[in-house]
């Protein structure tokens, strides 16, 4: 349960965590990625549907739980409804949590060895800013068996050090500074595409709906990337407002993190559609888009190789924040479903992610051949947990509150 010592301290924390939880690659490389295949404004039209009009309630409903019976969401589930069965909710969710974890992993993974090389070898790397060069650099890497399997691990392994420390130590700390930085840095680059010779048609394909583009897959599509982007229906934000007190106004933060995770979102289509016109990229280039476009406008910067490190270090740092949250819903399960010590809890979820996540690093290499239902490792775990697991969870939890949950206490809590 939760007490003063794994309470967030300050209003600032709570928000940057909850923020921190939401913002990551979800909105920077998943988003533009997403609404590059799927149509630009007609995506994000219905993602923008999904987020404020489903999201948000989902999002209280969540806080709500998390902060009434301040437990993971099984026991959470057990405790509000004692003796019904609703506990498999909680391992549904617990996988959903490893699942997304370890292809998540993986994408961090890469911009840990996309930061090295801006570091380390910028010029060799990233000099021919072509759109061949920058595609064979990224498939080169990819499809290595070695380094991005390093690469996970390693980002992995960093997850640990900051879990072990615990959610108020770890987790607050690094959230406060980040993610306010991380803020600046896209706008400023987000005004750098705004002067490009393709911001009229970059803006126009991120923000001109297009209604024939509405198809079944754009809406499953869209609808998954704002459960994902808000980091709902697995419980993540019911783990992290068992952390709040009593004091923080549920509703308001529900809506402060929706607007901010939205206008991270947007501002990273700001940034890549104007360079994808300008530089003649393919939108619809699928998970490697923002890899294979960044560099290109690092290129056209006066010192680019600053740029470039700069906000792939806050890449990695936005990924940890949001990583750190998906293993909290793993890590507290074990503690308190299993009353394991918190290392333990930790260095288990972990491993399980290095697991899976080894496999969704192979499968661009040499397991891109293995389909399961027509898809890779990693595209299957992405489009199964976002698709179809965190709707699903989206759902039970809007029905347990509704039904469930007695209206004074949901009213009392609210307010
Ligand atoms: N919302 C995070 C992002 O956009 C991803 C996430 C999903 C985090 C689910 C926690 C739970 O990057």
């Amino acid at each position: 349960m939760a007490n003063s010592n794994t309470q967030f301290t300050t209003r600032l924390g709570v928000i940057a965590t909850t923020v921190g939880s939401a913002v990551g690659l979800g909105n920077i490389w998943r988003f533009p990625y997403e609404a590059g295949m799927h149509g630009g404004g007609a995506f994000l039209l219905v993602d923008l549907f999904f987020i404020f009009i489903i999201g948000v309630p989902v999002l209280c409903a969540e806080f709500v739980i998390g902060r009434h019976t301040g437990a993971n969401i099984r026991g959470a589930f057990r405790a509000l409804a004692p003796g019904q069965r609703w506990g498999w909710m909680g391992y549904l969710s617990l996988i959903s949590a490893i699942g997304i974890l370890s292809f998540y992993s993986v994408v961090a993974g890469w911009t840990l060895e996309y930061l090295f090389a801006s570091l380390f070898s910028y010029s060799s790397s990233f000099a021919d800013a072509s759109e061949s060069a920058l595609h064979s650099r990224f498939a080169s890497f990819a499809t290595s068996d070695v380094r991005p399997v390093l690469w996970t691990i390693l980002f992995l392994i960093a997850n640990y050090f900051v879990l072990v420390r615990g959610v108020t130590k770890g987790i607050e700390k690094v959230s406060n500074w980040l993610m306010p930085l991380l803020f600046i840095l896209l706008l400023a680059f987000c005004i750098n595409s705004l002067f490009m010779p393709g911001a009229a048609e970059g803006l126009r394909f991120l923000f001109y709906p297009d209604f024939s583009q509405i198809t079944p897959s754009v809406i499953l599509g869209a609808m998954g990337q704002a459960f994902f982007s808000l980091s709902l229906g697995l419980g993540c934000m019911v783990t992290y407002a068992a952390y709040f007190n009593s004091r923080v106004p549920l509703i308001k933060t529900a809506v402060t993190t929706a607007i901010l995770d939205t206008l991270v979102a947007i501002l990273a289509g700001m940034i890549i559609f104007p360079a994808v016109f300008t530089f003649a990229r393919q939108p619809a280039a699928g998970p490697q888009l923002i890899f294979e476009v960044l560099p290109s406008i690092f290129a056209s910067l006066p010192a680019g190789r600053l740029w470039s490190s700069l906000l792939f270090l806050l890449l990695f740092i936005a990924s940890l924040t949001s990583t750190i949250s998906m293993a909290e819903i793993s890590i507290a399960f074990f503690q308190q479903e299993c009353s394991m010590p918190r290392r333990r809890a930790t260095l288990l979820t972990i491993a399980a992610a290095m697991f899976f996540g080894i496999l969704c690093a192979l499968s661009f290499g040499s397991l891109s051949s293995l389909k399961i239902f027509g898809l890779t490792i990693f595209n299957l775990f992405d489009y199964v947990t976002s698709n179809i697991i965190l709707p699903i969870g989206a759902l039970v939890i809007s029905i347990f509150v509704g039904w469930k949950l007695p209206l004074p206490l949901l009213t009392s809590s609210i307010s």
